[in-house]
């Protein structure tokens, strides 16, 4: 069953308001990481897509930062080969668009060198006749951060809270001591306001939905509590391996690379109270709340509510995957785990007892992110017993995030016929069915709301360190207990047995 939907067209969430188009202002960004994969692949083609979209001010320019050598032209044309890789539009005016960009090359390491930056702001100054905004977007490996932090505080103009916002990309941290020690270093140089730390997730249109859903209908919300719902699951699968990251995923693996970040923010948008509005402060104070409610796990629970395993060699749809311990730059006695699933709970009155369940893997059988809130069973004195036996199925809310983007209620229904049989149907809301046109990347959205100044869809320093804390018992665990042998799985698989045990035993299964 299909649910049509009357909408407005142009209505967007968050920052992406219609008149957005005229609230940005004069902008320098410059991209530290500037030759790096994440602009290639990622922020150049989300500043174009926002120049053809006209969401970027008339006045506008964007440096890459990086230590290679390239002139403007030849950076020009390697992030061109970015936009006919991974824009979602690969036509349009490049060549309008791209004498807005240019390139520094720096050693970061080198404060001297910092001069380029202030230059290239006074140049826009005068070229515009107004003093732009600054955007410092720090796509670089983590220990080059406060080093680059530091050295942009020393520059006068850096100090002006209202204009100058800086971008910090995850990992923010490696565990919660180095995240509340950069937090510390970050705020002693800039003004939180100023610091936008980054979490993709909260730029995808899908996760944006939960609040609509949640807190734009009078249906929802009030069920989304211990009353109604058995328990909540979170999945992340992925089917790629390590796509040449081994060096950086070594010592990050699957709970401090998808779980501490982005599968708890997606806890977050499930669990939180409603906002009593959408200022970026109360949103996320709302979502701190929940990760402060989160039940401490202690030491000797670690086992009974956390899953770890490594992928072996084998196959994912047909292409053959080495084993995890076989990938460039990863130790051949590994024990950092490619799949995590682990069990939390959210200890407030709205969620007292209700287990969420998350999981995220490498090489697994789908790429696929999705939610699910499986609502508790409805008695069944209404029906023979041998009508409920078989077929008797609870509600269930699925919001899948990507690659389908949709939100389906199963429901049971009577099956057309003179015998009365029950079965689970669906309605479904489709986006692609709703709505016309592509929808904005989840960089697009986010680079846009720093223009704005708009950090909703951020964390702030204490959110952050919330999320590392709702994992730190796991880690330090795991880390003090290396095993013989870490569980492995098939590739294409669904992960390690123990992940399916870790719901069977409470009378779930993953969905
Ligand atoms: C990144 C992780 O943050 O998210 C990657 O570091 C992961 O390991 C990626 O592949 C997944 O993002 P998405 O948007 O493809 O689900």
């Amino acid at each position: 069953m299909n649910l049509t939907c009357a909408h407005r067209s142009t209505t967007t969430f968050f920052g992406m308001l219609p008149s957005a188009k005229d609230r940005t202002q004069p902008t320098v960004v410059f991209i530290f990481g500037g030759s790096g994969d994440l602009n290639y692949r990622k922020l150049t083609p989300a500043l174009y897509n926002l120049y053809i979209d006209g969401f970027l001010p008339e006045r506008f320019a964007v440096a890459g930062i990086g230590r290679s050598e390239y002139t403007n032209e030849a950076f020009r044309e390697r992030l061109q080969g970015g936009i006919a890789e991974f824009s979602r539009r690969k036509e349009g005016p490049w060549d309008e668009f791209a004498p807005k960009i240019s390139y520094l090359k720096m050693d970061v390491a080198d404060d001297a060198s910092y001069a380029q930056i202030t230059k290239l702001v006074q140049t826009c100054q005068t070229d515009w006749g107004v003093e732009p905004n600054v955007l410092f977007y720090l796509a670089v490996a983590p220990q080059l951060v406060p080093g680059i932090a530091t050295n942009l505080s020393k520059l006068s103009f850096c100090h002006n809270h209202e204009r100058v916002r800086m971008v910090v990309e995850k990992p923010f941290g490696h565990d919660l001591a180095s995240a509340h020690e950069l937090n510390v270093l970050l705020g002693g140089l800039f003004a939180e306001e100023q610091i936008y730390r980054i979490d993709h997730y909260l730029g995808k249109e899908t996760v944006q939905n939960i609040l609509a859903l949640r807190f734009a209908n009078a249906l929802f919300e009030p069920l989304f509590n211990r009353n109604y719902v058995a328990e909540v699951q979170i999945t992340a699968a992925e089917t790629v391996g390590l796509e040449g990251r081994g060096g950086y995923y070594e010592s990050s693996g699957a709970l401090r690379d998808m779980i501490q970040n982005h599968l708890l923010q997606l806890l977050c948008m499930v669990a939180m109270d409603a906002p009593t509005s959408f200022n970026a402060n109360e949103v996320r104070n709302k979502k701190v709340d929940v990760l402060n409610a989160i039940r401490p796990i202690s030491p000797n629970e670690v086992d009974q509510v956390a899953v770890r395993g490594q992928y072996g060699s084998g196959t994912v749809k047909n292409k053959p995957v080495p084993a995890y311990r076989d990938e460039e730059g990863v130790a051949n006695d590994s024990q950092t785990e490619t799949f995590a699933a682990v069990k939390f709970m959210v200890d407030n009155w709205r969620w007292y007892d209700v287990p969420f369940y998350l999981r995220t893997g490498k090489a697994l059988t789908e790429k696929m992110t999705s939610i699910t809130i499986q609502f508790k069973e409805a008695p069944k004195l209404a029906f023979p017993a041998e009508v409920t036996a078989e077929s008797w199925g609870s509600n269930r809310l699925t919001i899948n995030i990507q690659p389908a983007m949709d939100i389906r209620l199963s429901f049971q229904a009577k099956r057309p016929g003179q015998v009365l049989d029950l079965d689970p149907v669906e309605m479904v809301f489709s986006f692609k069915g709703a709505y016309e046109g592509q929808e904005p990347e989840a960089y697009e959205t986010l680079l846009l709301d720093v223009m704005l100044g708009d950090a909703t869809l951020f964390m702030r320093a204490d959110q952050v360190e919330a999320a590392w804390r709702a994992v730190t018992p796991i880690l330090e665990h795991w880390e003090g207990h290396k095993l013989a042998e870490l569980p492995t799985y098939a590739p294409g698989s669904w992960g390690p047995d123990a992940a399916h045990e870790l719901l069977t035993k409470d009378g779930f299964v993953w969905q």
